[in-house]
């Protein structure tokens, strides 16, 4: 990294959700050691043992706050003092979240609330906070989505749905954010060696899913082993390390898969992994028509505030 794109990435801060553990660890660290200045946002003070050692272990420096993403009011407090404390915002990095695990039939519509609480209501008010400071610094939004937010996994409805719906959101607010110089994009890991929280008490699950017993107890005994098609499991730092370089990228396609393989399970579903040529499309509808009117409307390719002009490393 040249001192001039070290002394870019100085100027305002990176914030990120979920931090205490796993990939908001992973990527908390990373980023600091790239050179960002990171607010690492924990759900609890109490649980951010994994942050603390990593943190220690890699000697970068970290502004540490605790941060419920379901609570609205101090979503939008942090995103303003951590503007008021940096001078800007340069990123905003959503990735706290959670999932189920289970049959259709025990599944409570408060277990989805739960879920979309976290996984869709909480990033969708933190981008929303922080997308005034965004558009003033040419900023960043990475989310981390799944691939279960393409591809509807098993057992996993209500965690697929909200990372399908966060996605949805996102897609929408992508083209139009691009226009006003920032750029939005979804990070979707497979598999990652975390703590993810989901199966909970398995004996009672197994006890409790009658009809569903027997494909259930297949499908998590192939998924222990390995699954056809599904990329096999990744350290929290791999998807760290991408969301780093989609920071630094000088003009971030929508979506990113976190491996080879992850890749190739999404592409077996949509023709245009990275959205690239969907976005561009769609951005085509934001623009005045080529002359003459009635042919196609041609992609400007340089709209103003587009971002990319000041990548985040
Ligand atoms: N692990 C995977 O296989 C995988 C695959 C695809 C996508 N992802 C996504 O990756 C992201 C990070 O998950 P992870 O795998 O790193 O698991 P993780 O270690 O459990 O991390 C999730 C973090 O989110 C925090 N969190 C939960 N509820 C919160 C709330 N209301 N406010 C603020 N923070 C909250 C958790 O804090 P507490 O523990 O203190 O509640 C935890 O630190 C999630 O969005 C997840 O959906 C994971």
């Amino acid at each position: 990294m040249t001192s001039s794109r070290q002394d870019a990435s100085r100027r305002g801060a990176t914030l990120i959700t979920g931090c205490g553990s796993g990939i908001g660890a992973a990527t908390a660290v990373t980023l600091a050691a790239a050179g960002h200045r990171v607010v690492a946002s924990v759900h609890s003070f109490h649980r951010m043992s994994e942050l603390a050692e990593r943190s220690a272990e890699a000697g970068v420096e970290l502004d540490v706050r605790e941060l419920d993403v379901t609570d609205a009011a101090a979503t939008a407090a942090c995103v303003a003092d951590v503007a008021a404390a940096y001078g800007s915002l340069r990123a905003v990095v959503s990735n706290a979240g959670v999932n189920r695990f289970d049959t259709f039939e025990r599944e409570t519509p408060e277990d989805y609330r739960r879920l979309f609480e976290v996984n869709v209501f909480g990033p969708v008010a933190l981008i929303r906070q922080a997308m005034p400071f965004l558009r003033a610094s040419g900023g960043r939004v990475v989310a981390v989505g799944s691939i279960g937010g393409v591809v509807g996994l098993p057992f996993q409805h209500a965690y697929s749905g909200s990372k399908f719906a966060l996605e949805g959101v996102l897609e929408s607010l992508a083209p139009v954010a691009r226009r006003l110089g920032v750029a939005v994009s979804v990070v979707e890991p497979g598999p990652t060696a975390t703590g993810l929280g989901g199966i909970g008490d398995r004996e009672r699950l197994d006890a409790e899913s009658g009809p569903y017993r027997e494909a259930l107890r297949q499908y998590t005994a192939n998924a222990a082993r390995v699954l056809p098609g599904l990329p096999s499991r990744q350290p929290a730092d791999a998807v760290a390390a991408v969301i780093r370089d989609v920071l630094a990228a000088r003009d971030p396609d929508f979506r990113y898969a976190t491996s080879p393989a992850g890749a190739a399970f999404l592409a077996r579903k949509l023709p245009d992994v990275s959205g690239r040529a969907t976005a561009d499309l769609i951005e085509s509808w934001l623009e005045a028509p080529a002359e003459p009117r009635g042919t196609q409307f041609s992609r400007n390719a340089n709209p103003p505030n587009r971002p990319g002009s000041g990548p985040i490393t």
